[in-house]
């Protein structure tokens, strides 16, 4: 028998409609039907507020714990992830953080993708070790037997990246959290460049969810936030180590605009994946482009991978480069005419940005990246005709043909 869809249970919704009424409510004080922003820091207390937790997160108490608009956004984020509880940070690094700080003590050991977002990577690269003592092998996770044997008796976590940035890199998370929970670690996986739309990691057995909010789910450049989903049990750790105790907690506005962003997440993913796949396309079609890189080209090492794991689309990064050294890149890149050379990505619009091939990430990049460095394109919403006609015009101004 089907259930009848009612959006005050939104596990009885579709994807859309859970987008659009997920976390939201009636406001009791005003009757508004989409959640206010509110700004207050504190939250009046009872009469007698001595059964009242001064570190609990669940009710309105003081905004460092929860405010009404956190509250709203991580009951959305844990109904789009199908986790049960989500914690919403003031960054994405400050998500990543929150779950090393939590699940990685002095001494402990950890296994880390060797293509993960720059601050990951510095933080075990040089951070964590030098002030706790954490011990951090660095890994490719296409490589599942080099995983297994990373694993030590002191490894807590696993934590990988798909698709990676920027190489594109998928992750096979089925099987990296069979090893890792073979191993007693947990598996961690910041899924920023798919979101909720494209990949729900804890489906395929991993234990936590990492988002920078700041990307795709709010989507509009306008709001920094992070977040992570998983078990209740598990974010109520992070919630009372990393949040209520280090204080690294998102802005009531933010949150607020987060939530607005993400009411069309659905359809903006369709639109990233769709233009995304036309720009790979043209790019990989020239002969004055080394290289592309983009999970829905048949061309990319774990194409099928992809399609397994992500059958509602590729998402809307890709990078490449043209044939030339880093003033041909960068000519390039000025010659462009709706596409902005700017760091972020997951916005409206579509952002470039060029990087060399210098840096201790790069030496694990493929080979390609490290021969001609890489154009990092994050696709937006334009129309897919306007974005080919400006790389085509781009090209044809750099490399006369
Ligand atoms: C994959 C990934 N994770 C995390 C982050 C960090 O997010 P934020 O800038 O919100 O701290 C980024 C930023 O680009 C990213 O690309």
């Amino acid at each position: 028998m089907n259930t009848r869809p009612d959006k005050h249970d939104p596990t009885t919704l579709r994807l859309l409609t859970q987008a659009v009424h997920a976390g939201n409510s009636i406001d009791p004080g005003t009757g508004a039907i989409r959640t206010p922003l509110v700004l207050a820091n504190s939250y009046a207390l009872p009469e007698d507020p001595s059964a009242i937790s001064w570190s609990g997160t669940d009710v309105p108490l003081y905004t460092r714990n929860s405010g009404v608009n956190q509250l709203a956004l991580q009951e959305k984020l844990a109904v789009l992830d199908n986790g049960e509880d989500a914690v919403a940070l003031a960054s994405g690094v400050a998500a990543l953080h929150a779950v090393f700080f939590t699940f990685v003590s002095s001494g402990d050991h950890v296994v880390v993708a060797d293509v993960v977002y720059e601050a990951s990577y510095r933080l075990f690269a040089e951070l964590l070790p030098e002030k706790y003592g954490i011990q951090a092998t660095f890994v490719d996770t296409s490589d599942l037997d080099a995983v297994r044997a990373a694993i030590r008796p002191n490894t807590k976590l696993v934590h990988a990246e798909t698709p990676a940035n920027p190489t594109t890199r998928i992750a096979d998370i089925a099987a990296l959290a069979q090893i890792a929970h073979a191993g007693g670690a947990l598996l961690s996986v910041d899924s920023t460049f798919a979101s909720p739309l494209l990949l729900k990691p804890l489906d395929l057995g991993a234990d936590l969810v990492v988002h920078s909010l700041t990307k795709y789910i709010n989507g509009h450049g306008d709001a920094m936030g992070g977040a992570v989903i998983g078990s209740r049990s598990l974010i109520n750790r992070i919630k009372s180590d990393a949040m209520v105790d280090v204080g690294g907690v998102i802005s009531p506005f933010n949150a607020w605009l987060i939530t607005r962003g993400s009411v069309t997440l659905p359809l903006r993913m369709r639109q990233h994946s769709s233009n995304a796949q036309a720009v790979a396309e043209f790019l990989e079609a020239d002969p004055r482009v080394a290289f592309v890189a983009y999970p829905g080209l048949a061309s990319h090492p774990q194409h099928e991978l992809a399609a397994r794991t992500m059958p509602h689309g590729f998402g809307g990064m890709l990078a490449f480069a043209v044939r030339g050294d880093p003033d041909i890149q960068n000519q390039f890149v000025s010659n462009l005419r709706i596409i902005t050379s700017a760091v972020s990505l997951g916005h409206d619009e579509s952002l470039i940005v060029h990087v060399g091939t210098s840096g201790p990430r790069a030496q694990h990049y493929p080979a390609e990246f490290k021969k001609w460095g890489h154009l990092r394109l994050s696709v937006g919403l334009e129309d897919p005709d306007d974005l080919v006609a400006d790389l085509a015009a781009a090209l044809e101004l750099t490399l006369p043909s």
